[in-house]
Formats: C-alpha cells, sequence, structure tokens
C-alpha cells in the first residue's frame, strides 16, 4: 500500500501548481498558464523524498522539455513510484477564465499505471454500484444506457450523460437525442467530466467520448478509488502516433483497457480548482497566503475528501 503521507505531499503539489496556473487565469495565453503550472509541479516533485517516474505527462521526451514520459523526479531515495499529472487539465478554460480548471496528479506503485501516448482515447465511465461490465465500450450507446436504465429501473430519459462538445461526437448526440437522454456538455476538462458520474450531487449516469488518452489514466485513476467503472480504447490515427505507442511498449493498437489495464493496484489522486468550478473552487489569495479547495482519493484506505487548504504564497 501506498504511504500515507505521499497523500498530503501530492496534494499540496497539485494545489500548488493550480496556485501558479490562477496567476495567469484570464490573461489570454494558454501555453503561459499551462507553463506555470508545469514549471510548479516539477520544482515541489524533485522536493519529495522518492524515486518518482513520469509515465504521464506533458508529452513523450522529445516533445516536452519538463514532466515528459520518463522524466525522473524526486529526492532520488525512497520509494520507487509511477506518477501521473496532467499540471493544468484546461488551459483554454484558465485563459479564457472560465470554470472547472483543474491541477491534477496521480501515483502509484512502479509499474502500475499504463504508459500512454499523448494521443486521443475513447472513453466510457459509471459511478460506483453496478453490475461488472453493465457497460462497454464495444456496446451501441443505446444497449449501454438501456442496461443501466434496467438496472435503475428508470427510463434512459431519465439518465444524464456527460460529453466534451465536439463535433466528432455528432453521431453520439443523436443516439442520445433519439432516447431523449439529457446531456451534460462540457467545453473541455474531461477528467472531471469522467468524475461526475461518481459524485451524486452531479446526477450523472454515464460519461462517454473521445478525449485525451493522458486524461483518461487520471480518470481511470479517480474512478478506481471511487469504485466505479472505466474503459478506454487508444485512438491512433497515423503512422507517427502509432510508433509513438510503439515507444511506449504499446503492441496491440486496438486493446481495449479496463480499469485494472490502465491502473493497477493501489493509487492516490490528488485534484486542485484552478479557476472556480462545479466540485471546486478556484484559488482564493489572502494576503500572503492561497487557499486551494482539494479532492484526495487514496484507493486502498477508501480516502474520498473534498476539503480546503490554506498554504503560504
Ligand atoms: P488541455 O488542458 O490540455 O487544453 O486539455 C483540455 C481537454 O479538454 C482535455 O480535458 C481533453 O481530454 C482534451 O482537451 C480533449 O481534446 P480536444 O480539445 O482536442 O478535443
Amino acid at each position: 500500500m501506498l504511504d500515507q503521507k505521499l497523500l498530503q505531499q501530492f496534494s499540496i503539489v497539485a494545489a500548488r501548481a493550480a496556485y501558479s496556473s490562477s496567476l495567469l487565469k484570464g490573461k489570454n495565453d494558454k501555453i503561459a498558464a499551462d507553463q506555470a503550472a508545469v514549471d510548479s509541479m516539477r520544482n515541489y516533485l524533485n522536493k519529495i523524498e522518492m524515486n518518482g517516474k513520469i509515465v504521464i505527462g506533458e508529452g513523450e521526451m522529445d516533445e516536452a522539455p519538463m514532466l515528459y514520459i520518463g522524466e525522473k523526479l524526486g529526492t532520488g531515495e525512497g520509494e520507487l513510484l509511477d506518477i501521473a499529472v496532467d499540471p493544468l487539465d484546461g488551459t483554454t478554460l484558465t485563459a479564457k477564465n472560465l470554470p472547472n480548471a483543474i491541477s491534477v496528479i496521480a501515483v502509484s506503485e512502479s509499474g502500475n499505471l499504463l504508459q500512454a501516448p499523448d494521443t486521443y482515447m475513447e472513453k466510457i465511465a459509471i459511478g460506483p454500484g453496478y453490475p461488472e461490465n453493465i457497460i462497454d465500450l464495444d456496446n451501441s450507446i443505446e444497449t449501454n444506457l438501456k442496461n443501466i436504465a434496467e438496472f435503475k429501473s428508470i427510463k434512459t430519459s431519465d439518465l444524464t450523460v456527460c460529453l466534451l462538445e465536439r463535433d466528432r461526437h455528432d453521431k453520439i448526440v443523436s443516439s442520445l437525442n433519439k432516447l431523449s437522454t439529457k446531456i451534460k456538455f462540457i467545453s473541455d476538462g474531461d477528467v472531471l467530466g469522467a468524475i461526475y458520474t461518481c459524485v451524486d450531487k452531479f446526477n450523472v449516469d454515464m460519461y462517454v467520448g473521445v478525449g485525451g488518452a493522458p486524461e483518461g489514466v487520471l480518470a481511470a485513476a479517480a474512478i478506481k478509488c471511487f469504485g466505479g467503472q472505466f474503459q478506454g480504447r487508444l485512438v491512433i490515427s497515423n503512422n507517427d502516433e502509432k510508433l509513438r505507442a510503439t515507444k511506449l511498449g504499446i503492441r496491440d493498437m486496438k486493446k481495449k483497457y479496463y480499469l485494472n489495464d490502465l491502473v493497477k493496484g493501489d493509487v492516490i489522486f490528488c485534484a486542485a480548482g484552478v479557476t472556480d468550478g462545479e466540485m471546486l473552487k478556484g484559488i482564493r489569495i489572502d494576503g500572503s497566503n492561497f487557499m486551494a479547495d482539494l479532492l484526495v482519493l487514496h484507493s486502498e484506505n477508501k480516502i474520498n475528501k473534498i476539503y480546503t487548504e490554506t498554504l503560504e504564497i
């Protein structure tokens, strides 16, 4: 099991990254907002006593100068850990000062998180409490929703599905419309989109659609802690992406990944609000301190809490 002190250490890393990018809120510069979060995460991760390795990061070694897949972090003393980061999920949300941008990090024992290339991934997620495999990426939207509706003894028109508002999802949207299923569209930030299925107050029954593969692994980490279900499949659309996936050890490009293929064993997940959001408020500054809202999860210990951390700037 992962050491309890990692929970506190990693949540502070997420909070500090959120603070750094929040300073660029509304400045219409998504690259600068992302860079601020990346710099902060790298700096604070390097202070932790561990032998950490980035398995989900800003990209692969030749395309990202920092927090690239394979980068070693920490003091070099201590446990061997896999680290997945999305220093800023919602670069555009931050640049435009829109809700729901977060800084995200997950950690597992070495070898337990999938090293996913920076490509797209088909995703499907539901919250806890359902029979195993009631949903499947290979089922039609109709079958998945009918299964959920039947299990809950309600109609498909009473269900809500969350998805990114993108043209590539037009077919899914027309299937949902045919079933009169409600849609919660998000403009960005599909780590939170998937997490909504696990938190009652959002009334989201299923998350579906194509988004970033790195965000897929991070969402899977959170869903595992909540006891929900998640499946993903990489979308490899050209030779370059195939080569990059191969370099990371992926042989079967069409593999359907179940939750335990993406995240094995114990996992810790931390997200901090950057801009004000439905689940987490954004960073607030009070004199020489800042306040960050955190979602902190630990699978083995069944820890699941949202709280506010106050830290010195
Ligand atoms: P960034 O923060 O890197 O801009 O990503 C935001 C995001 O909405 C992710 O949450 C999602 O997985 C991905 O972009 C979807 O990609 P695209 O915007 O190309 O559809």
